[in-house]
């Protein structure tokens, strides 16, 4: 099929995403976050489109992004601890897993009893849902496995000619998917860490929990914790090895040992190594977060085959950026 791409200013292109939405097609959106990739999140039909244009295995749930509480009230069950979580960090970064009604097909869950339901603050994103009128499923409009799109060029390289339109918001100001935080059970348990920290979920719901191993290289493990999670993230082409703090001493070494490739190293501002390829991060979790998958995306296209990899500091968003590095190396960690 042929793509069609707009502007996120373009007004009347928008309200025509929402047609496509309504008429079952995929349109991929900036968010804060990431790129999506939207469909109706009502429409069975038109979701499993969504896996097949990703090439997703369809027991990944997806997230119902929606503009007001009325709608989250339509597709879940709010208890209190999710009323006060809107109220504090929506619209933004944040999904809510909460049992699901009814209305919610069950190609959306992967056959759970809980939903992931987000309200966006990307004004674009916003727009959409609303010209919409449904709640808007949608993943991040990558091909499984690749690193998450933060910009339109990102999703075309990945998705050209497989869904019905792009809307180009320009680079996303977060860069990192937003914090899955279940609220179904009884302890509210952060599934994947994001921008709203365990910290600032704490001030609101104190006996908030992580699930441990998602972000600390010595508890973590390859056992999935939440659906999707068994399966290969943000891998790039190239090979990616992870220096925490005490393992930068050893890349010289691996400079060294991969001689004969070609090497990339990444790493924080004003960081100096023996190497011919030195490309900056920032100066801060952020900073990374923000140029992480963009960054590996551009290290592909130039053909670099190894990535060395310097962590951000240990900073709560410097974990949530860590979970992130870690698959993309493959938990291939140097501590
Ligand atoms: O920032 C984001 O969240 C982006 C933008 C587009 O909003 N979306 C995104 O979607 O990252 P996706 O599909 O790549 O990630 C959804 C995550 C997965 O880890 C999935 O396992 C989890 O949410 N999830 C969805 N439904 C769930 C459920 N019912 N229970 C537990 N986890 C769930
Ligand atoms: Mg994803």
């Amino acid at each position: 099929m042929d793509t069609i791409y707009i502007k996120a200013e373009d007004i009347k292109g928008i309200q025509k995403g929402g047609e496509i939405l309504q008429k079952g097609g995929l349109v991929a959106f900036p968010t804060e976050t990431v790129y999506g990739l939207g469909a109706n999140g009502l429409d069975e039909t038109a979701v499993k489109e969504i896996y097949v244009a990703k090439g997703r295995p369809s027991d990944n749930p997806l997230i119902l992004h929606i503009t007001s509480m009325e709608d989250a009230e339509k597709i879940a069950y709010l208890n209190d601890n999710a009323i006060k979580m809107a109220g504090v960090f929506w619209p933004g970064p944040l999904t809510m897993v909460l049992p699901k009604k009814d209305i919610v097909p069950k190609v959306v869950t992967g056959g759970l009893s809980t939903v992931a339901i987000r309200m966006p603050s990307n004004d674009t994103a916003r727009n959409l849902i609303s010209c919409a009128g449904v709640p808007v499923a949608a993943p991040s409009a990558n091909t499984s496995g690749k690193p998450s799109p933060t910009d339109a060029d990102a999703v075309k390289q990945d998705l050209d000619g497989k869904i019905h339109m792009i809307i180009d918001g320009g680079q996303c100001h977060i860069g990192i998917e937003s914090t899955v935080l279940d609220l179904s059970g009884e302890v509210p348990m952060i599934l994947r860490p994001g921008e709203i920290t365990l910290d600032m979920i704490k001030k609101v719901l104190p006996t908030c929990e992580m699930e441990p191993g998602l972000c600390d290289s010595e508890k973590t493990s390859k056992v999935p914790k939440c659906p999707g999670m068994k399966y290969k993230h943000y891998s790039p082409d190239a090979q990616v090895i992870v220096f925490e703090e005490s393992g930068k001493g050893k890349i010289t070494e691996y400079i060294e040992k991969y001689k004969d490739k070609k090497v990339a190293v990444y790493c924080k501002n004003g960081e100096t190594y023996p190497a011919e390829n030195v490309f900056y991060w920032g100066e801060n979790a952020h900073h990374m977060a923000r140029k992480l998958f963009s960054d590996l995306r551009n290290f592909d296209k130039s053909g670099f085959e190894i990535v060395l990899c310097v962590c951000p500091e240990m900073s709560q968003m410097g974990q949530s950026v860590r979970n992130r590095l870690y698959k993309s190396a493959g938990y291939n960690i140097v501590k």
